[in-house]
């Protein structure tokens, strides 16, 4: 049976490039995508041979991109690549887009995941020319079932001028009925509280609304999502998820939290996995997440009976076990809830139900500062992402990440970081695989005496012991530093290529 099941919309059938002849030099684009889930396969490339042919000609081409989160090198990538992107928001990790981004040839705007749709509504970012949707169907009534991810699909759909449809019969059927979209959002002072007291409450309806006048094309696809295997448990990474469920298990033996915990929300990569196997093979029983992205380790620990409800807005699957969801979504869409990111990543349920929230970062200070985008204060290396919606609103933060980076040459734990994202006011534990801080309760100077002692590798511990010891001696403040000597630690991987002594 066809997927595009509204006559409507069958009228609008054509070829990705003549889609793609709809998208006009200046034009600012809404796409789909989070995560390497959801994105539209084939117009990012049939624009990117659009921008090349301009190119050719002399003739400027260039378009802003807005998406969900990270995407594909189908999407990022080839448009990247073809330097013609003047504005890239928000989340990204495609190694052209970083590239294009550091060399200042696309400007990239590192916002929370949170705002970046009401930001769109706002319409400060000036008006969208387009959104390219990709869904898995259209219905008879012609509104759309959403694929893999949701992202910022409501808000672009709603505020694009044109949009086209990307219907992708890779994406499995099983998938409807397992999205929950929202429309009560509003911009302030309209808005009215988000009605979600428990991670598997459903308060909208199923499918994506969409103007079918503004529907300018409907492409057919037939195409897998980016979907990259996760690299085996490590000892590190299996470290840090003992000592996070040893923490967990320590706060429900305090009384603080329920033996069922609090829902959860990993962030991505292979940490956050390795800590949702840990899971698996603990007692814990009854879990829920609250979430940005499900994870192979989410569907274990689902298969298992642990995890009773995990609410996301996107998948992020191995090939596998992308293979298993499309198989068994009907089955699965019992206890998943995919979301705009609008609404998973929303502060408002995330303090409600008091998330517990992990994510990983590049340096930590001695402080508990954290820097989880630049390397070095001035190469951007991903974003932000989603770590500041659940860091700031959690009710517990963590930080995950091995000592040290590049074989053992960069501590990731500095006296100063190098750049800011989540504040000391923010992050309550820091782990890596040495150990792990609880800083909840302690004024500076014992935190980072706590942070050292239990997170510092060894071949650094000393070098930090001793600058908290004359920072100290130097200054009777609040927060004792040696301002010269913390801004020169970086300098000395720059100029020796190692931070040991
Ligand atoms: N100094 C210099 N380089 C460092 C470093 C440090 N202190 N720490 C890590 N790096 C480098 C690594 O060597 C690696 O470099 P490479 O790409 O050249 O190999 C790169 O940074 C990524 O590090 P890796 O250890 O592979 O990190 P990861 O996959 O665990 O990701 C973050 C860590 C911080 C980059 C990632 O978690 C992120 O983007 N976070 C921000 C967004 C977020 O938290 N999203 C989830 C929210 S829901």
């Amino acid at each position: 049976m066809t997927r595009i099941r509204s006559p409507k919309f069958q009228a609008k059938v054509m070829n990705a490039d003549d889609a793609a002849a709809f998208i006009k030099n200046g034009d600012n684009i809404g796409v789909s995508g989070f995560t390497g889930a959801g994105y539209p396969k084939v117009l990012p490339g049939a624009l990117a041979d659009r921008i090349k042919a301009a190119q050719a000609r002399g003739e400027e081409f260039r378009v802003g991109l807005y998406t969900g989160a990270s995407t594909a090198p189908e999407l990022d990538g080839v448009l990247a690549e073809t330097g013609g992107l003047s504005y890239r928001t928000p989340y990204q990790s495609d190694p052209y887009m970083r590239n294009a981004i550091n060399k200042g040839i696309s400007d990239y705007n590192d916002i929370h995941l949170s705002h970046s749709g009401p930001q769109v509504r706002q319409g400060f970012h000036g008006p969208l020319g387009v959104a390219i949707v990709e869904v898995t169907a259209i219905t008879e009534d012609g509104d759309l079932i959403p694929s893999s991810s949701i992202g910022n699909n409501n808000v672009y759909l709603d505020c694009a001028e044109r949009i086209i449809l990307e219907v992708n019969s890779w994406q499995s059927t099983g998938l409807e009925g397992m999205h929950d979209l929202y429309y009560g959002t509003q911009l302030p002072p309209n808005n009215v509280p988000i009605p979600i007291t428990s991670p598997g409450d459903r308060i909208g309806q199923t499918t994506l609304r969409v103007n079918p006048d503004k529907v300018v094309a409907v492409v057919e696809t037939d195409d897998a999502d980016r979907n990259t295997p996760f690299k085996p448990l490590d000892e590190d990474s299996m470290a840090i998820a003992g000592y996070f469920l040893d923490f967990l298990k320590n706060e429900v033996k305090q009384g603080r939290i329920p033996k069922s915990l609090l829902p959860l929300q990993s962030g991505v990569g292979n940490i956050a996995n390795a800590v949702l196997a840990g899971l698996l093979h603990s007692d814990l029983e009854n879990l829920t997440s609250y979430t940005e992205v499900i994870q192979d380790g989410m569907v274990d620990l689902i298969d298992s009976g642990k995890l009773k409800v995990a609410s996301a807005t996107a998948f992020s699957l191995s090939p596998e076990y992308a293979v298993k969801m499309n198989d068994h979504a009907a089955e699965y869409r019992k206890s998943i809830v995919l979301r705009p990111q609008e609404i998973s990543n929303n502060p408002e349920p995330i303090r409600r139900m008091g998330v517990i929230s992990c994510n990983g970062l590049i340096e930590a200070d001695i402080y508990g500062n954290v820097n989880s985008t630049h390397i070095m204060g001035t190469k951007m290396q991903n974003g932000i992402g989603g770590s500041g919606d659940f860091t700031r609103n959690a009710f517990i933060s963590c930080f995950v990440t091995p000592s040290v980076a590049k074989d053992g040459d960069i501590s990731c734990i500095v006296p100063m970081v190098s750049h800011h994202d989540h504040t000391e006011h923010d992050v309550m534990v820091v782990i890596t695989e040495q150990g792990l801080a609880d800083v909840r309760h302690l004024a500076p100077r014992k935190r980072a005496r706590v942070i050292i002692e239990n997170c510092a590798h060894p071949d650094y511990k000393d070098a930090l012991l001793d600058y908290v010891d004359r920072a100290e001696k130097a200054s009777a403040l609040h927060t004792p530093h040696l301002l010269r000597e913390a801004l020169s630690w970086h300098a000395r991987f720059v100029e020796t290529g190692t931070m040991k002594a």
